[in-house]
């Protein structure tokens, strides 16, 4: 069975995940891709720490310019975060004619726009199905899944770190900063975890699920953004008192004037199905006008979860590699002359 040869950025929570499932799955992934997926080399900051991990399978670097200008290398991972060193590395990986595979939402709600403009000239893939709601293939069921509809609307919990916070509040009393403490012990929480108790991650990721299911630009700075750093337990308490629960939401609606894309604590009737999403878990509702309300259900942050759906991915960009550009369909996602121009509404 020929080799597809992978370079991975980043070795963290996720990147460490992503070389386990490798490793322990490595059969029925091969089976499945059709070719043996192997990491061949490695870049992180601290190579003993990777080390340990990897041992000698894989070559282990600083410099991610080495990986992505690496002639043998086929796919590059992206599994840094932010937005400098991770958008200079992919943009050269695609340079190089490498398909690409990220978690990184951020990078894609700031600079997507460019980024799959220059994947779309280079005939290469950008897929980043973990970067929105962890291990949940919410991106393949947008994309792949319902495309026979006109998607009216969706709203979901998409920050699992906040979901778990307001869990913790409500069911154990724990206060804000100590559940935050255990959401970043666990590994659910972003480097700068201001980006997850403020919204921002979860607008990063709605940005990219309201242009997917809308065929709009990336638009991150249109956003309305309100996160959860101002509730106190006694609002938690209150809304529990009278039938509701607390629930960061993104929600993104197209009416007839355009097109709403705002995140925000929301009172959500203690009944409703998204008001039981616990922990760190997510749901994300998609409302087709065929096929009527959708409801999407999994692990949202976490080393595992999110490995899967990156390994998806690589599965996917394997099998699709030796196909032709438009025979692909995660390169045909964001075709930019086929985006239809509505506006984001102001809130
Ligand atoms: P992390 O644990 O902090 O890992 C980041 C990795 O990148 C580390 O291996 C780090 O190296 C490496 N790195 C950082 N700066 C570097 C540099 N300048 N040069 C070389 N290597 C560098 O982060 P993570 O939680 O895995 O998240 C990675 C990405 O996945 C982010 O975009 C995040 O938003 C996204 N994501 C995370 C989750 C989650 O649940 N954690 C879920 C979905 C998406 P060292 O190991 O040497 O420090
Ligand atoms: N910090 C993010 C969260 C990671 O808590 O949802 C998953 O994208």
């Amino acid at each position: 069975m020929s080799v597809v040869k992978v370079g991975l950025l980043g070795l963290g929570v996720v990147g460490g995940g992503v070389w386990k499932v490798l490793q322990s799955n490595d059969s029925e992934i091969a089976r499945r891709a059709g070719r043996r997926i192997e990491v061949t080399a490695v870049a992180v900051r601290d190579v003993d720490k990777a080390r340990r991990l990897v041992g000698d399978r894989a070559r282990i670097v600083q410099d991610g310019m080495e990986v992505v200008r690496d002639p043998d290398i086929d796919i590059v991972v992206e599994l840094v975060g932010g937005d400098t060193l991770a958008r200079q590395w992919v943009l050269e990986a695609i340079e190089q004619g490498k398909h690409v595979v990220t978690a990184n939402k951020a990078l894609l709600a700031k600079h997507g726009n460019e980024i799959f403009a220059a994947a779309h000239r280079k005939g290469v893939m950008v897929t980043y199905e973990a970067a929105v709601a962890g291990g949940i293939p919410i991106i393949k069921a947008i994309r792949e899944g319902l495309t026979a509809n006109r998607i009216q609307w969706l709203a979901g919990i998409i920050n699992g770190t906040t979901n778990f916070i307001l869990s913790e509040m409500r069911t154990r009393s724990l206060t804000f900063d100590a559940a935050l403490a255990d959401a970043q012990r666990l590994g659910y929480a972003e480097a700068d975890p201001t980006f997850d108790i403020e919204g921002v991650d979860a607008a990063h990721k709605l940005t990219l699920l309201a242009s997917l299911a809308f065929g709009i630009p990336v638009q991150f700075d249109k956003a309305h953004i309100e996160g959860i750093s101002r509730l106190a337990q006694e609002d938690i308490g209150h809304a529990e008192r009278l039938g509701y629960r607390i629930k960061l939401l993104g929600i993104t609606k197209r009416g007839a004037d355009g097109i709403e894309l705002r995140v925000h604590p929301t009172l959500v009737p203690s009944q409703c199905l998204l008001a039981n999403v616990e922990g760190a878990m997510n749901a994300v509702l998609v409302n087709g006008d065929v096929v009527g309300p959708t409801l999407y259900y999994g692990q949202g942050a976490g080393e595992l979860p999110t490995a899967s759906a990156v390994v998806a991915d690589l599965v996917d960009v394997t099998r699709l590699a030796a196909a032709e550009p438009e025979h692909r369909v995660p390169y045909l996602a964001f075709q930019q002359d086929a985006m239809v121009d509505i506006p984001i509404l102001p809130i």
